[in-house]
């Protein structure tokens, strides 16, 4: 029970690693409110029960929602202790082939913006509340390494990893933690494209394991993270990758 009565968001809730880290919090003794972009999504949190766990339809791009999002887990829970800004899309096209005007904005807009959105409403509600709190971003093994094809998205995730650093400096006084974590190949919906390009075996043998990592498994090392254990991390990107990148 690392996380009793903790309140988290989550963003891109309903998606492979979402859904893993609301049923971690939970499970720690945790309540979330759970955002993904569209009600029909949500659905999958229907049975869950409603004195631990809410729904908000949100569209990270946009910061008055995401501002909305946390103002509704205080309205439901009380207070807010904890943001996991985890809501994130892929890239996959040559980059030559890029159409700037309208390639490199959405990508951008929902994997850094998104981000930083709740990075910011996050920081705003702890210090109005005074209390501690801790934001968990989701970044990628991509963020640091160079791979075709994803050039959007490895852009992205490098943002991410330094709007942790900055992020972290600036909110410690106020006695708010800023991490994230990146993983290298997880099984979900986003890696399931490979499947469609016939790539699935081909990617899973380079896997050190000879496996993806499972989404329960990122949650374990996201609850560590944002629970009390792990006070004396900050400002840094945890590697949970299967060593990827290796
Ligand atoms: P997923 O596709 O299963 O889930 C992503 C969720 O984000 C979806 O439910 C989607 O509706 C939501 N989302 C997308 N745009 C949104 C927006 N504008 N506002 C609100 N929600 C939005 O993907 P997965 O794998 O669970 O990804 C979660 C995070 O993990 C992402 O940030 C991704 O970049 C990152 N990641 C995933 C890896 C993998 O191998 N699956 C590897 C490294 C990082």
């Amino acid at each position: 029970m690392r996380l009793l009565n903790k309140t988290a968001v989550v963003t891109g809730a309903a998606g492979g690693i979402g859904q893993a880290i609301v049923r971690k919090i939970l499970a720690e003794g945790g309540r979330v409110v759970a955002a993904d972009l569209s009600a029909d999504s949500l659905k999958v949190f229907n049975d869950f029960p409603t004195d631990k766990l809410v729904t908000f339809s949100v569209d990270v791009t946009d910061y008055k929602q995401v501002e909305a999002m946390v103002l509704h887990a205080v309205t439901q829970f009380g207070q807010l202790d904890i943001v996991i800004n985890n809501a994130g899309i892929g890239s996959a096209k040559p980059l030559l082939e890029h159409d700037p005007l309208g390639d490199f904005d959405p990508v951008t807009n929902v994997n850094q913006k998104g981000v930083y959105h709740g990075i910011v409403a996050g920081g705003r509600q702890f210090r109005a509340q005074g209390t501690k709190g801790v934001i968990l971003n989701t970044s990628s093994v991509y963020a640091t390494i160079a791979s075709e094809m994803t050039f959007t998205y490895n852009v992205s995730k490098a943002a991410v990893d330094m709007m942790t650093k900055c992020a972290a400096l600036e909110l410690a006084p106020l006695g708010v933690r800023v991490c994230a974590i990146a993983p290298g190949r997880v099984d979900t919906p986003m890696l399931r494209q490979y499947e469609a390009l016939g790539l699935w075996e081909h990617i899973r043998k380079e896997q050190m394991r000879q496996k993806f990592t499972l989404p329960s498994e990122i949650a374990d090392v996201a609850v560590f993270l944002v629970s009390d254990e792990a006070n004396c991390i900050n400002g840094c990107t945890v590697h949970a990758s299967d060593g990827f990148e290796n």
